[in-house]
């Protein structure tokens, strides 16, 4: 038994959800590149779990039920005021989710129709659990969602109070269109293995999320942030640059462990970077961004991934840079849940082997000679 550090290119699981061929990255056999340009998020959401675009009147039902469903209940919420104010979000978001399960009486009926019906709750949820997250640590009390027909809408009128624009509703649905599934990345993974034992659907987003969380996978956006603002002006991007390559420290929101030719979902971002760099009059970021791409890609060959240009977005959007992991949260929790339904559909035991390099032949040694 050998094993493959990373599980590179071990083939964990059969899916039919998304698909990484050749660079080409597809949902439901949808190519990324023709999602990002023509649906919803909503859309993705509903092909994701059911295998097909919705039509009309579908689509209509999934809003409605979304809507229907993105309350809270208030103990939830009672809970997230006691929180310290300088909780970590993904922290936050992933007691505040595992607590959801608390107050659902059905949170442990294994039928499909009652886990699809948490697949919608959980959807719903989490937005307002990041948005209220927000408004609790600012002094502010929660908004309730306001029935618009998109989770991007309701997202950031429960995070501002204010109508969200048109401009900002539009860039962060297809932001959460990019970021929706991924095939097996790790906290997909880490829901499937979790649910493979049979446990609730909210353990396994809950794992997903703490998985999510770490800077080499969702948390990378955030740090992409940190780093572009540590670097300040486009003048010490050289340096700054140029001294991490020759320490071999790694630059947030580059390389991939599928992707070597580059990440289909980055150059969406990157236009998004520079549409909104140009309306709100700051194209600091977006200038910085690109110098830093054509260092790290000339000098590495490294190319940006989902993240890179994830940064920039959120920041013209005026999203807090610690949200930017929880908002990745709000649309992977449709791939989490698309994965986890198909996971219970034909369910097996995730159990594999690890090959043993520890000490063989020891001897227990009483305490007292040792
Ligand atoms: N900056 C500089 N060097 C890098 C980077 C980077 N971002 N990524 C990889 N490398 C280098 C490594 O140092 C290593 O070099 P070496 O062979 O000389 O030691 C080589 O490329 C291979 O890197 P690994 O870390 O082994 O590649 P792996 O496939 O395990 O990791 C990962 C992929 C984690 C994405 C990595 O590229 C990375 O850490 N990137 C930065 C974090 C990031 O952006 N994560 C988000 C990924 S996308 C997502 O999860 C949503």
């Amino acid at each position: 038994m050998t094993a493959t550090k990373g599980l590179e290119g071990i083939v964990a699981a059969q899916s039919s959800i998304s698909s990484i061929i050749d660079g080409v990255l597809t949902y439901r056999g949808y190519d990324i590149d023709d999602l990002a340009e023509n649906a919803t998020f909503e859309e993705v959401i509903y092909l994701l779990w059911h295998g097909k675009l919705p039509t009309q009147s579908e689509l209509d039902q999934l809003i409605a039920d979304l809507n229907a469903n993105a309350n809270v209940p208030a103990a939830v919420l009672d809970q997230i005021k006691t929180y310290p104010k300088n909780a970590n979000s993904m922290a936050a978001l992933r007691s505040a989710v595992s607590s959801l399960a608390l107050y659902d009486e059905e949170a442990n009926d294994m039928s499909a129709e009652s886990n699809l019906r948490k697949a919608i709750k959980l959807q719903a949820q989490i937005p307002t659990l990041v948005a209220a997250f927000q408004r609790i640590r600012n002094g502010q009390e929660p908004i309730a969602p306001k029935g618009y027909s998109s989770i991007a809408a309701n997202f950031l009128y429960q995070m501002t109070g204010k109508e969200p624009d048109k401009v900002a509703i539009e860039a962060l649905d297809k932001a959460l269109v990019l970021h929706a599934d991924h095939e097996l990345n790790a906290s997909t993974f880490a829901a499937r293995v979790t649910v493979a034992t049979l446990t609730d659907i909210y353990s396994g987003i809950t794992s997903a999320i703490g998985t999510l969380k770490g800077p080499l996978h969702g948390g990378a956006n955030e740090a992409v942030m940190a780093m572009l603002e540590e670097i300040g002006t486009y003048e010490n991007i050289e340096p700054y640059i140029s001294g991490k390559l020759e320490k071999k420290e790694k630059i947030m929101g580059f390389g991939h462990r599928v992707y070597k030719n580059g990440d289909p979902r980055a150059k969406h971002l990157q236009k998004m970077s520079h549409e909104l760099g140009k309306i709100t009059g700051n194209m600091d970021w977006y200038n910085m961004s690109i110098k830093i791409e054509d260092m790290v890609t000339g000098q590495k060959g490294l190319k940006p991934n989902v993240d890179f240009y994830s940064a920039s977005v959120y920041t013209a959007l005026e999203i807090p840079r610690d949200l930017f992991t929880p908002i990745f949260a709000i649309s992977r929790c449709s791939g989490w849940t698309a994965h986890i339904l198909e996971q219970f559909a034909d369910n097996r035991l995730i159990r594999p082997r690890a090959e043993y390099v520890g000490p063989t032949n020891q001897k227990y040694v009483p305490i007292d000679a040792r």
